[in-house]
C-alpha cells in the first residue's frame, strides 16, 4: 500500500511531485522517490523514511523536467530500504514506474524473467512490472501504452501504476486494477494520483480512473483506453472539499487538533441531518437509506480496525433502535466465510477513507450475492463510496493524524442518526422519543466540550503511567467497543501492549496476568451494568492491579475502587460512547507524547491500507 501521483506541465517538477506525495503520506512513508524526464535523460531519486529525507537530497541533486511520477511507500514485499524505494528502473534504465498494490503472481513472473537474463535490483514484487513492460518493448510492441497493456494482462492482483519511457520523454501511462487511481485536469497541466487529495490545491477538475482503463498522457492532453486499446468516455467530477483544515491551527499535532474538533464537527453534523427547531430528521438525508432499507430483516456491517469499533457501538444502536438482528464483520474475514445472509440483509460498510482493501473486496463479494450496500465513509468520491449502492458520508472533514479520532465519532454520529431513522421508519421509536433522542444527542457537542476541559488532568493521569508497559482496558455492554478502541489507540500512537475484555471475561483467564505492573484502564460510567463493573475492579484490587477509572461526573464511590478517576459528564447509556471515546483519545496521545513517539506518523501504520 503506496502512494503514487505524476504530473506533465510547467510547473517545477519536483516541488510539485513533492507536495502532491505530502498529501498521500497517510498512505505510507516507509520511503519515498521520484524520477522525471528532461528530453531523453533520466533523473531518479529516492530516500528511506519520510519525504523530509526526499526533499532534503533533491536540493542537495536537484531534478529536472516536465514530466515527472512519485511514490510513497508502505513496505509490504521487501523491508523499507533506499533499493526497495520506488520508483523501478528495468535493466538498462530506459523505463521508471511506480506501483500501489500488490502482484499476486510475481513470484512466478519473476524466475520467467530471470530465465531471461532480466537482473533486479529490489525485493519488490512492484519491480517486475517495468521489467515486463521491457520485454514487450524488445519483442516489438511499438509504444509505452502497447507495452503496458501487454503487461496489464500477464498481472494478477491489484495495482495502480504510472509509468515513463526515457524514449518517449513527453509522455506517461497510468494504469489500474483495484486500487485507486484518478487523474487532476489542470489548464494546459495534467497530475495523476492514488486519489483527489494529492491535486487538490492544484485542480478540482477529476476523472475517476475505472479497472482496467488505462490514460495516456501528453503536454496538456489525455485520452482513456481500454485493455483492446479503444478510447472510452470519462467523466469529469468537480471535486468541492475543503483542504484548509489540513493545517495544525497551532496544535502541536493533527491527532491533538482533530481531538479537539470533535464538538464542532458533530454540530456541524447535526445541522445537516437534523432541524434543530423541532428536532426532527431531515429526511432528503437519509432517503437513499429509505431506498434500500424497506423490507431489510437483518444488518451486516462490515468494517476494519476503528471502523469495526464504530460498527460493534452500530450493532448495539440497531438492535435497540430498530428492533433488527445486526451482525458485525471484521472485512479481512468475510472472504472466507461460508455466508448464510438472505437477500434481505443489509450490508453497511463502515471506512473513513473509502480505500480499505479488505473492506473494498468484501464489498464486492457482497454485491457479487446481490446484497444490497450502503456505505458509511468520511472521504467524498472513494472507491467504497462509488461502488456502493448508497453512500452516506459521515462529514468528519479530513482527517490527517494516522491515529483515527474524529472519523470514529462522526461514523458513530451517522449510526445514531441511521438507527433513530430506520427505528422510526419500522415503528420501533415513537415520535415522541425520536424527538427527546434528537434532543439529546444535540446536547452531545457541549458535553464533549466538557471533556476536552480535563485534557490537563488526563495528560497528568496519562504521564503517570507512561512508564508501564501492559494495559488492560476493560468494559461491559456498549461500551467494550471503546474499550477496544482505547487499546487501539495506545498501541497505535504510544506502542504499548494492550488488551481490551469484556470485563466479565476477566476471570476467565486474563486474570492471571494481574499484578501491581498492569494499568487497568476501566469504562465505569453510570450504566446498567455499572454494579458489575464494581465486582471487576473489586477482583482487580484484590490482586493489586492499578486502575484508572472513567466515571460519570459525581460518582464518589469509585474513588474507593480506582487509583485515579477520569470524569465525564451524564449522558443515558446508548449514548456514552460518544463521550467515552474522548478520555481514550486524549491519554493515548499524552502517554505516546511522554514516551516520545510520532503521533502523527506512528511506525509501520499507514492511515489508508489498500493491500489486503
Ligand atoms: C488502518 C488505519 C486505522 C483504520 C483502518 C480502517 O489500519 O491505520 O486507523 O481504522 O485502517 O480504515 P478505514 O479507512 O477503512 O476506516
Amino acid at each position: 500500500m503506496c502512494g503514487i501521483v505524476g504530473y506533465i506541465g510547467k510547473r517545477n517538477i519536483s516541488k510539485v511531485l513533492l507536495e502532491s506525495l505530502q498529501r498521500l503520506e497517510y498512505r505510507g512513508y516507509d520511503s519515498s522517490g521520484i524520477a522525471t524526464l528532461d528530453n531523453n535523460d533520466l533523473y531518479l531519486c529516492r530516500e528511506t523514511g519520510c519525504l523530509e529525507n526526499l526533499a532534503a537530497t533533491l536540493a542537495e541533486y536537484p531534478v529536472k523536467g516536465n514530466v515527472g511520477i512519485g511514490h510513497t511507500r508502505w513496505a509490504t514485499h521487501g523491508e523499507p530500504s533506499k533499493v526497495n524505494a520506488h520508483p523501478h528502473t528495468d535493466c538498462e534504465n530506459n523505463l521508471v514506474l511506480v506501483h500501489n498494490g500488490i502482484i499476486e503472481n510475481y513470484a512466478e513472473l519473476r524466475n520467467k524473467l530471470k530465465k531471461n537474463n532480466h537482473k533486479f535490483r529490489s525485493n519488490t514484487d512492484s519491480e517486475i512490472i517495468v521489467h515486463i513492460i521491457e520485454d514487450y518493448l524488445k519483442k516489438g510492441a511499438k509504444n509505452l501504452e502497447e507495452a503496458v497493456i501487454c503487461t496489464l494482462m500477464d498481472l494478477k492482483g491489484a495495482y495502480a501504476i504510472a509509468a515513463l519511457n526515457k524514449n518517449e520523454p513527453e509522455k506517461m501511462v497510468a494504469a489500474k486494477n483495484g486500487s485507486s487511481l484518478i487523474l487532476g485536469i489542470g489548464k494546459n497541466e495534467i497530475f495523476v494520483a492514488s486519489d483527489a487529495s494529492a491535486v487538490i490545491p492544484y485542480t478540482r477538475q477529476i476523472v475517476f480512473l475505472e479497472d482496467y482503463q488505462i490514460a495516456i498522457i501528453e503536454q496538456g492532453k489525455f485520452n482513456v483506453i481500454n485493455l483492446n486499446g479503444n478510447n472510452v468516455a470519462y467523466n469529469v467530477s468537480l471535486v468541492d472539499w475543503d483542504i484548509d483544515s489540513a493545517q495544525k491551527d497551532g496544535y502541536a499535532h493533527f491527532m491533538l487538533k482533530e481531538i479537539h474538533a470533535q464538538p464542532k464537527m458533530l454540530k456541524k453534523i447535526l445541522s445537516e441531518k437534523f432541524n434543530s427547531d423541532n428536532f426532527s430528521l431531515k429526511l432528503s438525508e437519509f432517503s437513499k437509506i429509505k431506498k434500500y432499507s424497506a423490507d431489510i430483516n437483518q444488518i451486516v456491517i462490515q468494517a476494519c480496525g476503528t471502523s469495526f469499533h464504530a460498527g460493534m457501538v452500530g450493532k448495539f444502536i440497531f438492535e435497540y433502535f430498530v428492533n433488527l438482528h445486526t451482525d458485525i464483520e471484521i472485512s479481512s474475514e468475510i472472504k472466507y466465510k461460508h455466508f448464510i445472509y438472505s437477500k434481505k440483509s443489509l450490508i453497511i460498510s463502515i471506512t473513513q477513507s473509502g480505500e480499505t482493501a479488505d473492506t473494498l473486496i468484501a464489498l464486492r463479494q457482497l454485491r457479487r450475492k446481490g446484497l444490497r450496500t450502503i456505505s458509511l465513509c468520511n472521504v467524498v468520491g472513494s472507491t467504497i463510496a462509488r461502488e456502493s449502492d448508497a453512500v452516506f458520508y459521515i462529514h468528519a472533514g479530513p482527517e490527517i493524524g494516522v491515529a483515527s479520532t474524529k472519523a470514529y465519532t462522526a461514523q458513530l454520529f451517522a449510526l445514531y442518526s441511521i438507527g433513530i431513522f430506520l427505528g422510526t421508519l419500522k415503528r420501533i421509536i415513537k415520535k415522541s422519543l425520536k424527538s427527546s433522542l434528537i434532543k439529546e444527542l444535540t446536547f452531545i457537542p457541549s458535553l464533549m466540550h466538557k471533556v476536552l476541559a480535563s485534557e490537563q488532568q488526563i495528560a497528568a493521569c496519562a504521564k503517570k503511567y507512561a512508564k508501564y508497559n501492559d494495559f488492560f482496558y476493560l468494559a461491559r455492554g456498549i461500551n467494550y467497543a471503546n474499550a477496544l478502541e482505547g487499546a487501539l489507540k495506545l498501541k497505535e500512537v504510544a506502542y504499548v501492549h494492550a488488551s481490551a475484555y469484556p470485563a466479565g471475561e476477566i476471570k476467565h483467564g486474563p486474570i492471571t496476568l494481574v499484578c501491581k505492573e498492569l494499568i487497568c484502564v476501566c469504562i465505569v460510567t453510570e450504566s446498567s451494568t455499572y454494579e458489575k463493573m464494581l465486582f471487576n475492579l473489586e477482583e482487580i484490587k484484590a490482586r493489586h492491579g492499578r486502575v484508572i477509572a472513567i466515571a460519570t461526573e459525581g460518582n464518589q464511590e469509585i474513588k474507593n475502587y480506582a487509583d485515579d478517576v477520569i470524569y465525564i459528564p451524564y449522558v443515558q447509556e446508548i449514548f456514552s460512547p460518544l463521550l467515552v471515546a474522548l478520555p481514550l483519545q486524549i491519554f493515548a496521545y499524552y502517554v505516546a507524547l511522554a514516551r516520545g513517539c510520532n503521533v502523527d506518523k506512528p511506525r509501520n501504520l499507514a492511515k489508508s491500507v489498500t493491500v489486503e
